[in-house]
């Protein structure tokens, strides 16, 4: 397995909306794997593969305690939403940075598994908001695109001078 590097806002790729995963082989087997371990090692609840450079309509999450919990979600859409919550959330692409975004409170959620078996969950809290969250990204959507346009520049900024100083 191999870590891979987390694209930050606002980088450019985070924009990607990404394709219909429509072979399921060994190279997206390793992706998924390669995604879990820099989702763990972030560390993080969740990671969609945009977030590492690879336009595809792939999710790894585990929001469990033990971190024993890995759900790879292949092509997930959802079928079904309904209320109103307001969280606060992070994002590995967006790194530590918070703020509160208003979702969906539950959501239906279909997907395939790493060998194509399709499912579905119903899902509410923390893992409807994190499900949300994550096929944005599949979108090419950053949850500070939530954000006043004042609050959106501030965080932008704040990041490109970082990003300045790691490559300094
Ligand atoms: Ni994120």
């Amino acid at each position: 397995m191999a870590k891979l590097e987390i694209l930050t806002y606002p980088d450019s790729r985070l924009r990607q909306v990404a394709k219909p995963v429509t072979e399921f082989n060994d190279s997206l087997r390793i992706l998924s794997e390669n995604m879990a371990e820099t989702m763990y090692a972030a560390p993080g609840i969740g990671l969609a593969a945009v977030q590492v450079d690879v336009p595809l309509r792939l999710v790894v999450m585990d929001l469990s305690e033990e971190k024993d919990q890995l759900k790879v979600l292949v092509n997930p859409e959802i079928i079904h939403q309904e209320g109103t919550v307001c969280m606060q959330e992070g994002c590995l692409s967006v790194p530590e940075i918070y703020a509160d975004v208003e979702r969906a409170e539950k959501v239906t959620l279909r997907a395939q598994d790493i060998n194509g078996k399709a499912f579905e969950i119903e899902a509410d809290e923390l893992l409807a908001v994190c499900i949300q969250h994550e096929i944005d990204h599949l979108n090419g959507k950053v949850f500070v695109d939530y954000l006043s346009r004042m609050k959106r520049d501030r965080i932008r900024k704040k990041l490109l001078k970082e990003t300045r100083l790691a490559v300094a």
